[in-house]
């Protein structure tokens, strides 16, 4: 396959030969169980895998987890397959996982260190083992904002065979799914590699654009009202005002009966909608790194039909996440190996869902009260908001205009996974800012849950844990102190 290469170089040594020594465990298996997370990143992983193992007609099927912990591991010990491939999850569990045949492509941080950081003399896990571990943290990457775990999935898939880098799609989606391209607004490392291959195919287009959500299938008008990262002053949530706003620009609301969309105005409006945006921010003084995030690189799949949510790339994610998040996984799986038919269908009415939900936890957060301690901030949804969408519910907070960015977001959320004492569920999001400053809420989620005697792990900027209910506030009173010394480190 042409254009394989620039990627594979691009790829530190040591990774790509565990990326080759998991396809070697790949190829070789008889049958095959994939182990995913349930999010956007973790069904592009799933899809990529699915299709690498039907290729090598691999007999296969796919679970999937919102957290892997004994009890599902043990779960999938009983299936006894002849090899369990985790993707996007797996690695915060590693340790546990030396004793079985399996194969993990993530990008959460692993629970083991990487290979040099080892102690001296000690024998590598992997010569004696029967994992492969493929993950960038292990070679010194991001799998915070360079691989996701689709990506990582996707670099096992070329190393069984270079015919899979039409493939890469998915490892765009998954990157996108988990907002990789946010810090600069657009997709780097070894993410910003992949892309050029999906780009060089014919398979992704990449250009400039406006950065907010639903170029492809909301009104225009809905797009400006609902912009959040840069909020619009007088046009955010204003709906009277982003419609004076559009036509002053003499760019017609509708055409024919049907509201238009970001992707249906000419270039020439779009031009002259991003200009006089830029100048509204500049005149309501906002600084020159906020204008900034206007416009970013965007991701289309330009022979996905035009107004379809699988078209843009932040949409589609979106949409991967809605059936994901709300127990239906498996249709945005199908969607991604390619049903345009029942399963894109069902994730459209999944979305309307997906966004009402997410709009009615917004008001219950704002409502229980976000509360501010030394060095972070919280809220108790108790058991008003799904433990899937609590994450996500935190992030729209920290990112929206009127709450403190200063501090990580904290939120609650009680636990419906079965388990013999009641459990919350607990997610955290941060800033850049925050992780320039030596905040690492992955680090800290994981030690502090330990602590208490519950799981966590994650990223830097977005992690989660699961604890005994009754000990959150003595979690909360440990986390508080452990965010302060990472920040004054
Ligand atoms: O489990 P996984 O790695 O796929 O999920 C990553 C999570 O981190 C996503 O929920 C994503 O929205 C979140 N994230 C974030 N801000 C970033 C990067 C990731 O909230 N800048
Ligand atoms: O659930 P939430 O979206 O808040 O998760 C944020 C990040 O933390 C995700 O990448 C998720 O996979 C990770 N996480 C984890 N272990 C947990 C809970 C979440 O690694 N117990
Ligand atoms: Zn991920």
């Amino acid at each position: 396959m042409p254009h394989v290469q620039p990627l594979l170089d691009a790829i530190p040594a040591e990774m790509l030969s565990a990326a080759c020594r998991a396809a070697r465990q790949i190829r070789s298996a008889s049958d095959a169980v994939i182990a995913t997370h349930i999010d956007a990143d973790g069904i592009s992983a799933a899809a990529i895998a699915e299709m690498t193992l039907r290729r090598l007609e691999i007999d296969h099927r796919t679970l999937f987890f919102k957290k892997l912990d004994d009890r599902s591991l043990s779960a999938l010990r009983s299936d006894d397959p002849d090899l369990i491939w985790f993707t996007d999850l797996g690695s915060g569990l590693a340790s546990k996982l030396q004793n079985m045949p399996a194969v993990i492509t993530d990008h959460h941080r692993p629970d083991i260190g990487a290979p040099r950081e080892r102690a001296n003399g000690q024998q590598q896990l992997s010569d004696f083992t029967r994992l492969a571990h493929v993950n960038p943290h292990l070679h010194g990457i991001s799998g915070a904002s360079d691989l996701s775990g689709a990506g990582t999935t996707f670099i096992a898939s070329i190393a069984v065979s270079d015919e899979n880098a039409d493939l890469s799609p998915l490892a765009i989606l998954g990157s996108v799914g988990d907002l990789q391209d946010q810090k600069t607004r657009r997709l780097e490392g070894l993410n910003r590699a992949v892309l050029s291959l999906s780009v060089k195919l014919g398979l992704v287009e990449a250009a400039e654009d406006i950065r907010y959500f639903g170029r492809e299938t909301r009104p225009v008008v809905k797009m400006l009202e609902y912009s959040s990262d840069p909020y619009l002053p007088h046009i955010t949530g204003r709906e009277q005002e982003a419609i004076s706003f559009l036509l002053g620009l003499g760019i017609e609301l509708k055409e024919g009966d049907s509201w238009r969309t970001w992707a249906s105005l000419s270039e020439d409006e779009r031009c002259t909608a991003i200009d006089a945006l830029r100048a509204h921010l500049i005149a309501c003084g906002r600084k020159p790194a906020t204008v900034e995030r206007l416009t970013g690189e965007a991701y289309t799949f330009a022979h996905e039909e035009r107004g379809s949510p699988v078209r843009d790339v932040k949409e589609f994610a979106t949409l991967l996440n809605a059936c994901g998040r709300h127990g239906r996984a498996e249709v945005g799986l199908r969607i991604c190996k390619g049903d345009r038919g029942d399963a894109l269908s069902e994730g459209y009415s999944l979305l309307r869902d997906h966004r009402s939900a997410l709009s009615r936890a917004l008001e219950t957060a704002r409502a229980k009260g976000i509360k501010r301690m030394r060095h972070i901030q919280y809220f108790d949804s108790e058991d008003e908001i799904e433990e899937t969408i609590v994450g996500t519910v935190a992030g729209m907070l920290l990112g929206s205009n009127d709450v403190d960015r200063t501090a990580p977001m904290i939120a609650f959320a009680e636990s419906v996974e079965p388990s013999d004492i009641q459990m919350v569920k607990v997610s955290s999001r941060g800033t850049q800012e925050l992780i320039s400053k030596g905040m690492d809420l992955s680090v800290a989620m994981r030690d502090i849950a330990e602590r208490v005697g519950g799981v966590g792990g994650g990223h830097n900027i977005a992690a989660g844990a699961t604890i005994p209910s009754d000990r959150r506030l003595e979690f909360l009173e440990l986390l508080d102190e452990l965010i302060g010394s990472q920040l004054s480190r």
